[in-house]
């Protein structure tokens, strides 16, 4: 826990906090951070707990450190940097997102949460605001889930106890467990105080970028994001029997890859059929064994994420994927896990009236847009008020090399969750 004492009478600044974004500085952050897993490509690889996402988050850590914000370090290796309120028995105002990133991943998804909060401490420090609670930039362990699974695992351990130590259990490839990699982690930043696992947050903000084309489109600077749309992710294991490709018949074959690609061509049919092209249906990864040009597959196996705003249809479809995945094993073995399931959610109520309000105090163009994309805040949700601010992103492209966004757009989304934050931490219980 931390022990840094700041005692001083309660203002606030007149001039708001926001005024005191440096854009400069924010992209300068974010191009300095996007070095450490560059890909020639121009974008950044950088997997959850690996030697580099650790240089990312000593980098981020180094730079608080610069501003007396103190870092702490809790069991799912989630990384907190805190600037101290007034009273010292408050539970936080939080604000932050990931560093990790995807394989072919951009240099804003995740990594804009996270900077946007440093530099509204920063801000919010310059503007010498005071603020009754505490705000903490967080970075949440393993979101993207590439990794480890499930993905946003850091914000899942912290905000259910109960599935803490199976999350600490977790095994990666090379069969490393999480709780290993957080020990790794903790080496590498060894100035960051333990953290316990779960504690009270007051209230939960996560800047982002859209990840999609509206905002773009529509010529709004900031989307207050009404809600995030329920996902269903299985993993789907086919066990055939590795053969000979030039002696083996049809009729002795256990062809695993032919069992996968029926199993996909009718699972497609069934989730693809909604003439309003509003689910989401994806094979991402897909592992074929031993992929040899000799040889029948004996293995394969794929993933599917599956994601809809509506409950209902979550689990009508879903509950299908077994059956559809067993009526088309033909000779072979087929085992169906569903790795994780978490439900549509919306944002209602003092964050995102909160949002609005600095939103529209600040002048900027806006609009109310849902999420198809999911985000560590869909857990926090469960804890405590939450809500998010999107700042468009270039054709909506995202989980890919060439993301990108404008500095102005990252400043204009820093100083809506400037204010935000410090109403937030300012608000009565
Ligand atoms: O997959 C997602 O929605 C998030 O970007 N990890
Ligand atoms: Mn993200
Ligand atoms: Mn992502």
């Amino acid at each position: 826990m931390f022990s840094m004492i700041r005692v001083a009478t309660i203002d606030t600044s007149s001039q708001l906090a926001s005024s005191f974004i440096n854009s400069q500085r924010l992209w300068d952050r974010h191009m300095e951070m996007a070095k450490i897993g560059a890909t020639p490509a121009g974008g950044v690889n950088r997997a959850a707990l690996t030697a580099l996402d650790n240089d990312a988050r000593a980098l981020f850590t180094r730079w608080a450190k610069d501003l007396e914000f103190p870092s702490s370090i809790d069991p799912m290796g989630n990384l907190f940097v805190r600037r101290p309120g007034l009273d010292l028995d408050a539970a936080p105002v939080m604000s932050g997102s990931h560093l990790d990133t995807q394989p072919s991943g951009g240099r804003f998804d995740g990594i804009y949460g996270v900077l946007c909060a440093l530099e509204a401490l920063q801000a919010i420090d310059a503007a010498g605001v005071k603020t009754r609670r505490p705000i903490e930039a967080a970075v949440w362990t393993n979101e993207e889930g590439v990794r480890f699974q499930p993905g946003c695992m850091g914000s899942l351990g912290f905000t259910h106890p109960q599935r803490l130590e199976q999350l600490l259990e977790a095994k990666d490839d090379d069969g490393v467990t999480l709780r290993q990699a957080v020990r790794t982690l903790k080496e590498r930043i060894p100035e960051a105080v333990e953290q316990s696992p779960h504690r009270p947050v007051a209230a939960f903000v996560e800047a982002h970028i859209e990840q999609g084309p509206v905002l773009e489109q529509s010529g709004n600077t900031i989307g207050i994001v009404s809600g995030i749309q329920g996902t269903r992710r299985f993993h789907v294991e086919i066990t055939g029997e590795d053969a000979h490709a030039g002696t083996t018949p049809r009729s002795r074959r256990k062809d695993a890859l032919s069992a996968a690609v029926a199993m996909v061509s009718a699972l497609e049919a069934v989730f693809h059929d909604d003439p309003d092209d509003v689910t989401r249906f994806t094979v991402g990864a897909f592992n074929v064994k031993p992929n040899a040009e000799s040889v029948v597959p004996g293995y394969v196996m794929f993933s599917i994420d599956f994601r809809q705003p509506e409950e209902t249809v979550i689990a009508r479809l879903g509950d299908q994927v077994e059956t559809l995945c067993q009526r088309n094993a033909g000779r072979c073995e087929v085992r169906v896990t569903q790795t994780s399931r978490t439900p549509p959610i919306r944002f209602e109520g003092l964050v995102p009236d909160t949002i609005l309000n600095v939103t529209q105090q600040l002048n900027l163009s806006h609009m109310h847009i849902y999420s198809g994309a999911g985000h560590d805040a869909q857990h926090l949700f469960n804890i405590c008020p939450t809500g998010m601010i999107f700042v468009p992103c270039k054709g909506g492209v995202s989980h890919n090399e060439s993301e990108y966004a404008t500095p102005a757009d990252l400043a204009d989304g820093a100083r809506v969750l400037t204010d935000t934050l410090v109403q937030l931490a300012n608000s009565p219980d």
